[in-house]
């Protein structure tokens, strides 16, 4: 165990300025090095990824879009361990493709076909290409490397069977023509962010997954049953059309599956598909150590678009929770709280996944209220509740419903509907869990439709033409929640909360906009990845930006928080067209000085920066560059000088110009602990 170092021995760094360059900036003292690219092959006799579309194989190379990632330390002598700080497995979660019009044309040769009916081989290798992966990296001489042929090495695709686990697993609803008795699925998708179990394992949550499914345009009328309102509550209209138009791939159930229509297309004629959805939308398990265990779906967690899922500080004797977000517009913050309480033996147990299925299998599940006088509520998601029993909107049939359909149980409590919540993790020191809230364009002062939503204290802004453009409303920049639980700790149902940060343009508004005081060294815009170092107490927010890219790339910074209610109450002002006022009531935290806040990394052109893992000593700090260049249209996929980015190439890593998602390994000159 690391003694976290006080706040004021933090941030010794100087910051690093925005910027628009095509490499990742770090600062002085500090050196970033590639470590692990989209296509690096993960077996002896893979060959090395040409990156020009040809290569082939993917099930045996790192897949695309690196996003969420855990450090699992290795001994000597390669046994699981939690102390190792020069051998372990990097367990990261790859999100999806860079595409545009179906196709991935980063992956194929001439950029694919960009029309349906998709060609088999494109169809395969984007099947490929998206899942998670398992990669030893080592510590040899002072350099960081990965070893493509590790026995951990490991992918996981769109073909790996996945178990059912929990509530959820043998109910009518995953009945699929797979698996029969509802109890396992094929592959887990659009995995987003993570997180790491006190007994060594990975979580992965499943997130944008409902758009890589396609429905016909009488569904509804073919179904005939409530399953119509669980496809639109999300995000399934009938009529939708499929991402990359997998389901055109042929005849062969692995692409009919994409298909949740009852098409009749199937090679044997067995082709209800219309259950497969339900297969999606969960936290995952993984023993990162062990390929022969089981990967397992927890659903007793709900199913949504999962974020990350942090785990409460660890007390033996009470049970454990798990915070987890719904990132979608206008969607909820979860936790929930296991029936099993700790012990302190289960840190490192025989069977990691035998730990997982006491834990992660059997709870409940509370879904967050914000109040207007700073305090808050976890209303329990029970079939049991009479608001969920007897809800109007859908009828749940058991508790396993109330799982699959959380979005709609969180709609029958009248749950907080939030700013997009992304990743959220837990201050060591003082247990806070802190959310990130990307932004919300359909947070609006005067809200239109039910897709939109007012202003309230936890979701205060809804400022629009932040830029003098029309083009950006709502909650632009983003805000970072932070909650403490009552008395009760993990099994609290009351809490308290303020805002620990506004993202905010340097030069926006004081008063309405740039509420917690940031400078040119610490300015940021749509909070993402969110994590606190174990090591150092550091709390990292990486970025995922749209609305400040014409200044700079996305970016990572280093915050070292106070705590709820450290900051000051302000009143929020917006003018409606009637002439009257709607005044917002909220609470920030301590505003942002440089000793509290400071940008430490800016990405290549296009990408995001998701996913951070570290040694336990946190010397070495490994951070995911998602998707570079990806602003890069299609047509220009022969012109590597039309490309936007040509990272991680023009790094000096790899073969080819095409620009690659890549994991980078930062450590510091002097050997000291990242950040300080
Ligand atoms: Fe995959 Fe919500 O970011
Ligand atoms: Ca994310
Ligand atoms: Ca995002
Ligand atoms: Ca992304």
């Amino acid at each position: 165990v690391v003694d976290i170092p006080p706040a004021d021995r933090l941030l010794g760094f100087s910051a690093v300025s925005k910027s628009l360059a095509d490499t990742v900036l770090v600062p002085a003292g500090y050196t970033a090095s590639v470590l692990y690219a989209l296509g690096d092959p993960l077996t002896a006799t893979t060959p090395a990824y040409r990156n020009d579309g040809t290569d082939t194989d993917m099930e045996n190379r790192a897949g695309d879009h690196h996003d969420g990632m855990e450090f699992f330390p290795l001994s000597s002598t390669g046994s699981a361990s939690t102390t190792a700080n020069d051998r372990g497995l990097l367990a990261m979660n790859h999100e999806a493709t860079t595409d545009e019009k179906l196709s991935s044309f980063f992956v194929h040769a001439n950029g694919g076909t960009m029309s349906l009916p998709r060609p088999a081989a494109e169809v395969d290798k984007e099947m490929a290409l998206h899942g998670l992966s398992v990669v030893e990296v080592r510590l040899n001489g002072g350099k960081w490397a990965y070893l493509k042929d590790s026995g951990f090495n490991r992918r996981v695709h769109q073909q790996t069977d996945v178990e059912l686990s929990g509530p959820v697993r043998g109910n009518a609803l995953v009945v699929t023509r797979y698996s029969t008795g509802g109890t396992k699925i094929r592959g887990t998708l659009n995995n987003c962010g993570t997180g790491k179990t006190p007994w060594n394992t990975y979580l992965s949550g499943e997130e944008n997954w409902a758009g890589y499914f396609t429905r016909a345009a009488t569904d509804d009328a073919a179904r005939g049953d409530k399953s119509v309102v669980s496809l639109k509550r999300y995000g399934r209209d009938q009529g939708a059309s499929s991402r990359h138009g997998w389901e055109t791939g042929g005849r062969d159930d692995k692409y009919q599956r994409w298909n949740i229509s009852k098409t009749g297309a199937s090679s044997d004629g067995s082709d209800d598909y219309r259950n497969e959805m339900n297969g999606m939308g969960y936290i995952v398990e993984m023993d990162a150590y062990d390929k022969t265990r089981p990967i397992k779906k927890r659903t007793a967690l709900g199913r949504y678009a999962h974020e990350s899922a942090a785990f409460g500080k660890v007390v033996a004797g009470q049970p454990l929770a798990v915070y987890m977000g719904d990132d979608s517009r206008n969607e909820y913050i979860f936790k929930y709280v296991s029936n099993a309480v700790w012990t302190a033996a289960d840190a490192t147990p025989a069977d990691r996944i035998a730990t997982g299925d006491k834990y992660l299998d059997s709870g409940k599940l509370y879904v967050a209220k914000f109040a207007a006088d700073g305090t808050g509520q976890w209303i329990e998601l029970s079939i049991a509740n009479p608001l969920i029993a007897a809800y109007a909107g859908y009828k749940f049939a058991d508790q396993a419903d109330v799982l699959v359909n959380a979005r709609l149980a969180g709609d029958a409590v009248g749950a907080t509907r939030m700013d997009r919540p992304e990743w959220c993790s837990v201050h060591p020191i003082t247990g806070e869990v802190y959310f990130s809230l990307t932004n919300n364009s359909n947070r609006r002062a005067e809200p239109s439709g039910s897709s939109q939503a007012a202003p309230d204290a936890a979701n205060p802004r809804a400022y629009t033409d932040m830029k003098g453009t029309s083009t950006q409303q709502g909650n632009v920049n983003g805000h970072i929640i932070r909650v403490r639980e009552g008395a009760a700790g993990a099994a609290a149902t009351g809490f308290t909360w303020d805002v620990y940060l506004f993202g905010a343009e340097a030069g926006a508004a004081a008063a309405s906009v740039n509420l917690s005081g940031l400078s040119a060294d610490q300015d940021f815009s749509s909070p993402d990845g969110l994590a606190f170092s174990t090591a150092t107490g550091i709390c990292w927010i990486q970025t995922d930006d749209g609305a400040y890219t014409d200044v700079t790339n996305c970016m990572m910074l280093a915050g070292v928080p106070g705590q709820v209610g450290d900051g000051r109450k302000l009143t929020l002002n917006y003018p409606r067209a009637n002439g009257t006022t709607l005044s917002v009531d909220t609470y920030v935290g301590k505003a942002a000085t440089p000793d509290t806040l400071k940008r430490f990394l800016v990405g290549p052109v296009g990408s995001e920066i998701t996913g951070i893992a570290e040694t336990p000593d946190g010397k070495a700090l490994f951070v995911n560059i998602q998707h570079p260049g990806e602003t890069t249209a299609s047509s220009n996929v022969g012109d590597p000088a039309r490309y936007t980015s040509q990272w991680p190439s023009n790094a000096g890593y790899g073969a080819g110009k095409r620009p690659r998602s890549a994991t980078i390994v930062i450590t510091k000159n002097d050997g000291g602990r990242i950040g300080t």
